[in-house]
């Protein structure tokens, strides 16, 4: 797409948005022209800061018209380069659309502008005595719109899902320039094709998220925490079987020692004396006495199995957010490192087994990487970070790590699993996309992306290329 000069880029934004929320300086173009992703270079041609749906409807008619390229902007903190802007476009960042904008009791739903951060929606919930349930380490910084556009995961799927199940209505603006309705906060609506689900999980290659109904619940009473210790990988299973069997689960994740070891690097207490290979951390609803004797039941139940050598339990809401501390940080702690990371799916009962098989190509192909494992193994979603050695330079590093993708993606395809369970495709998954989808659904994919956005205008290159 051939650009207009920049000084005449900004000048037409400026018809558009006042000066002030068209930004061209060097400090806003590297902000936010990236995500969380490293490897890329942010090089924007301006970023822009609508405050409605009439703003954004008017940009993306400037865009058609001019043939810019918009990247959409959330909270950037993205794993996959879905909000990178490396090659002069124009960003469009929703921070200033941060509103709440309707709550309705008898819903039990919120009404959002996507700028909303993913805390604020959840603190708004709490203060009314309920509960929005998609939550992930980065809820600090995250906004609502990118949540929705990536179909955002995170810790408490295997009880509450993904974010696509808590998306009552949608209003979106296509690379078209309409403005579409979806679903308006229905539960029942039987009325043909569903575009709100196509536009969750688009990563903005379809429409603009402008606004969003989110369903809420009941909050789980006082949940509790224990952290295990797993002698060996093939027990993992049977731990979850005996916990899940007697509890209400709202999280079960894991994590390997080295991710331990980072972060106990950074003065988080260590849980128990005892190391072992892998962790994993247990969060149940503690609303009864009787959860607790059926926690130790099954801790004792597993004990006896051999399946676990040391646990601890939360005795307080204080000591059950310091031992999810030794999960949440782990993403942190591994940053210096510059870890190339994969975030892969397999069904859960294949995890241990696909993990047992990565293990060993890692120890074949390259001894010498750290491979660090942690993730949502309850829901089959694996974190796989190489980290760089430090001897080597980061370009070396990545295109060894892509050279081992191919064998780690072979065996992903032979397990059935995703190449992105909750990161999204981004820049960084699209040559990988065809070991998940095949050329076929590939090209519904891309004249479904036709329809939407037929100029090619929104978040181009992202997910897949033109055909
Ligand atoms: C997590 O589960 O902590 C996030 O997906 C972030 C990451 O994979 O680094
Ligand atoms: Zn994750």
């Amino acid at each position: 797409m051939t650009q207009p000069a920049p000084a005449d880029l900004l000048a037409g934004l400026r018809r558009l948005l006042p000066e002030a929320r068209v930004r061209g300086d060097a400090d806003t173009l590297a902000s936010h022209g990236k995500d969380w992703t490293r490897f890329y270079t942010p090089a924007p041609a301006a970023v822009v800061f609508p405050v409605s749906i009439d703003e954004v409807q008017a940009l993306v008619r400037h865009a058609i018209a001019e043939r810019l390229a918009l990247v959409p902007s959330g909270g950037r903190t993205g794993l996959s380069a879905g909000a990178v802007a490396a090659q002069g476009e124009v960003v469009v960042s929703f921070e200033r659309m941060n509103r709440i904008l309707d709550f309705d009791a008898v819903d039990r739903s919120v009404t959002v502008e996507p700028g909303v951060i993913t805390e604020n929606l959840q603190g708004y919930a709490r203060e009314r005595g309920l509960f929005y349930p998609v939550d992930f380490a980065a809820r600090g910084s995250s906004q609502i719109g990118g949540n929705i556009a990536t179909n955002a995961g995170g810790i408490k799927v295997i009880r509450y899902g993904l974010t696509r199940d808590w998306v009552s209505g949608l209003k979106v603006v296509t690379g078209r320039g309409d403005l579409l309705d979806l679903n308006r906060g229905l539960i029942k609506n039987a009325t043909g094709y569903d575009l709100r689900h196509l536009f969750i999980g688009s990563e903005g290659t379809l429409g603009f998220i402008v606004e969003a109904t989110l369903r809420l619940t009941t909050p789980p009473r006082e949940p509790a925490v224990m952290v295990l210790a797993l002698p060996a990988l093939d027990a993992v299973m049977a731990v979850f079987a005996a916990f899940r069997e007697r509890l209400q689960l709202t999280a079960f994740e894991f994590f390997d020692d080295r991710a331990l070891g980072h972060v106990l690097a950074r003065g988080v207490p260590a849980p128990f004396a005892t190391r072992a290979p892998y962790y994993v951390l247990v969060e149940f609803d503690h609303a009864h006495a009787e959860d607790m004797d059926a926690a130790l039941a099954a801790f004792e139940h597993a004990g006896a199995q051999g399946w676990i050598v040391d646990g601890v339990i939360s005795a307080s809401e204080t000591q059950a957010k310091t031992l999810w501390r030794l999960r949440e940080d782990i993403t942190e702690s591994l940053a210096p490192r510059q870890p190339y990371k994969n975030d892969i799916a397999v069904r859960v009962s294949r995890a241990p087994a696909f993990l047992a098989e990565i293990d060993a190509l890692f120890a074949r192909e390259y001894p010498s990487f750290e491979v660090v494992w942690f993730g949502h193994i309850g829901d089959g979603n694996l974190h796989i970070s190489v980290l760089k050695p430090v001897d080597w330079d980061a370009a070396t590093f990545v295109a060894e790590c892509a050279r081992v993708n191919v064998l780690l993606f072979e065996t992903l395809r032979r397990h059935g699993g995703s190449v992105s369970a909750e990161h999204g495709v981004g820049l960084v998954k699209k040559p990988w996309l065809g070991y998940t989808r095949d050329a076929v659904e590939i090209d519904y994919l891309r004249a479904l992306k036709a329809v939407f956005d037929p100029h090619g205008i929104l978040n181009p290159g992202k997910i897949f290329d033109p055909a």
